[in-house]
């Protein structure tokens, strides 16, 4: 039965570009579960943007010399133009900088406040006296109190994934200016996550427990028997939206209250362009919400968004969210500030036309259980050993046979043997097959079974060998080739989610009608008698060893 869905990928922060781990761990499994939910006929909404607030982009304004709004226009483009190049088929991808998003987490920020929704508490806070500015976030960086990580950011620890309090830092020092701060006096808005505390346990841990990821899961419980505490949403800065009410001049709102609400002001934004109600992908207890994130996003996501989305009442609650561990490059965490990453405007310069390629092995090698690495060897040999040698073969046999042999007509079948009758009878199997592990988040495991079709595929012609019989036999390799016309036709349609560019190039060659879907596979064959192929290319071609020596010279490897 068709379904309304609302998809959300965390939002990027506009501070540099895009790499294999933002990939790997969120935009790639998102966006196959976007399209397989759109190929299986429901009203998919799949909604992303530029994460333009926080620290980090005054940060990096600050490094380069140049202003925040420059910093992030040069991002927003370049992460944008990625996303399109390889094939995120989001719906809508707004930014945190457009008036509509300011507007709204205003409108969030003041509905709380007037419900007495938050708490004001006055504290002393880390200050840089040199520069005049207190110290949040990411503008204080020391030792972790948790892991003795030395370069321990004052809102979290990259090393050991702890959300952390800039006041608990070890040694704290200036991001800015290098001083040892001083502590001063200031007033901020805190959300009481304690309030939420029996909610959030009811909903989470007792109400999902079966269909939540072990990972996801774990943190939340973690986060749960350490008790919540109050969490300030409101920061001394001069970046970022400002403090809708009385008292909140100078100040401005805390980036992950405002991010998270993004999903929400970029549906807005979606829904005017096209003369829709944005309401029902939000409210509607119908819809059902899935939040795709890496796993140092999953507090912010499991409890503090589901809290401010419970003050403000009549919005619905994520039904999942999967959440990845991390990809490593060659056995040595991603690094933005080291340069120890393949960037995606990079990888297209050095491999233009292989966007599937870097999307099947970030999928094949996708860290959904633990942190994986990605290698440059490994992506080779996927490429060379899967998507040549078994995807790319089994296509390129079935249209060069079928072009040879019967100048690309598709052939009557005759009687079907047993192997014939398996085979169709897998194809047919094949969507709900795939379709069942998709829907458990399971893309591994689904990629792994779209390619078995492929070697299957390839498997059948070995055994069955048309080429031999073809002057002998000329009524079973009819069928033979009939059948394995089924076989590259339910490739077309079963790769979409996973290799969308390639799943397009061998529709059009297969001349595929429109009516071939992901269902009308179960019921009946995809390509009938008669029916006319296009032309035919390699949809695969073999990554040389040169190449992959070039990428490990550019990592110095
Ligand atoms: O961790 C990050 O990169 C954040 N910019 C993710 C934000 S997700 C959402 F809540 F906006
Ligand atoms: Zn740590």
């Amino acid at each position: 039965m068709s379904k309304r869905h609302t998809i959300t990928a965390a939002l990027p922060y506009t501070n540099g570009p895009i790499h294999i781990g933002h990939m790997a761990g969120v935009y790639v499994p998102a966006d196959i579960y976007a399209r397989y939910l759109r190929l299986k006929g429901n009203e998919v909404l799949f909604i992303c943007g530029s994460d333009e607030h926080g620290v980090a982009i005054s940060l990096k304004a600050k490094k380069d010399g140049i202003t925040p709004k420059e910093v992030i226009d040069k991002y927003h483009g370049i992460i944008d133009k990625a996303f399109n190049d390889f094939g995120i088929s989001f719906d809508y991808y707004g930014r945190t900088s457009s008036k509509v998003h300011h507007e709204t987490a205003q409108e969030f920020f003041k509905a709380i406040h007037d419900k007495d929704g938050f708490e004001t508490e006055t504290t002393e806070q880390l200050y840089d006296a040199k520069e005049d500015q207190f110290l949040a976030d990411r503008y204080v960086v020391g030792t972790c109190p948790k892991c003795q990580n030395p370069k321990a950011y004052g809102d979290q620890c990259e090393s050991c994934g702890s959300s952390l309090n800039a006041n608990d830092l070890i040694n704290p020092k200036s991001a800015i200016s290098g001083e040892t701060p001083s502590l001063k006096t200031t007033t901020h808005w805190y959300l009481p996550l304690d309030r939420y505390e029996a909610f959030l346990r009811s909903w989470i841990i007792e109400g999902n427990q079966k269909d939540w990821k072990p990972n996801v899961l774990g943190q939340v419980k973690s986060w749960l028997d350490e008790g919540l505490k109050p969490r300030a949403v409101t920061r001394d800065l001069s970046w970022g939206i400002p403090v809708p009410v009385d008292g909140g001049e100078n100040k401005v709102l805390y980036v992950w209250f405002d991010a998270p609400i993004g999903y929400i002001s970029a549906t807005k934004e979606w829904a005017a362009k096209d003369g829709k109600d944005w309401a029902p992908y939000w409210q509607d207890e119908n819809t059902e919400l899935v939040h795709f994130i890496g796993k140092d996003n999953i507090v912010f996501h499991c409890i503090i968004f589901p809290a401010v989305l419970k003050a403000m009442g009549s919005y619905i609650l994520p039904k999942n969210v999967p959440a990845n561990e991390f990809l490593n490059l060659e056995g040595q965490k991603l690094s933005t500030s080291k340069n120890w990453a393949v960037w995606l405007h990079e990888y297209l310069e050095d491999f233009p036309d292989k966007q599937d390629v870097l999307r099947y092995v970030l999928t094949a090698n996708a860290p959904e259980t633990k942190d994986n690495d990605f290698t440059w060897h490994d992506f080779q040999t996927r490429n060379n050993s899967e998507l040549v040698a078994i995807f790319g073969n089994f296509i390129n046999r079935v249209m060069l046979l079928m072009k040879k042999y019967y100048n690309s007509v598709v052939p009557d079948p005759n009687e079907y043997s047993t192997v014939d009758t398996e085979s169709l009878e897998t194809i047919a199997a094949a969507p709900l097959k795939i379709g069942s592990l998709i829907e458990q988040y399971k893309f591994r495991a689904a990629c792994q079974e779209m390619i078995q079709l492929a070697r299957l595929g390839n498997k059948y012609l070995a055994d069955e060998e048309p080429w031999k019989l073809i002057k002998t036999n000329p009524e079973r390799v009819a069928t033979i080739m009939h059948t394995a016309m089924q076989l590259a036709a339910g490739l077309a349609v079963l790769s979409e989610p996973f290799l969308p560019h390639t799943a397009k190039k061998l529709r059009d060659m297969l001349q595929l009608d429109k009516a071939v879907c992901w269902d009308s596979l179960q019921d009946e064959m995809p390509v009938k008698s008669n029916h006319t192929l296009g032309n035919t290319s390699l949809l695969f071609e073999k990554i040389e060893n040169e190449a992959i020596a070039t990428q490990l010279e550019k990592l110095n490897f």
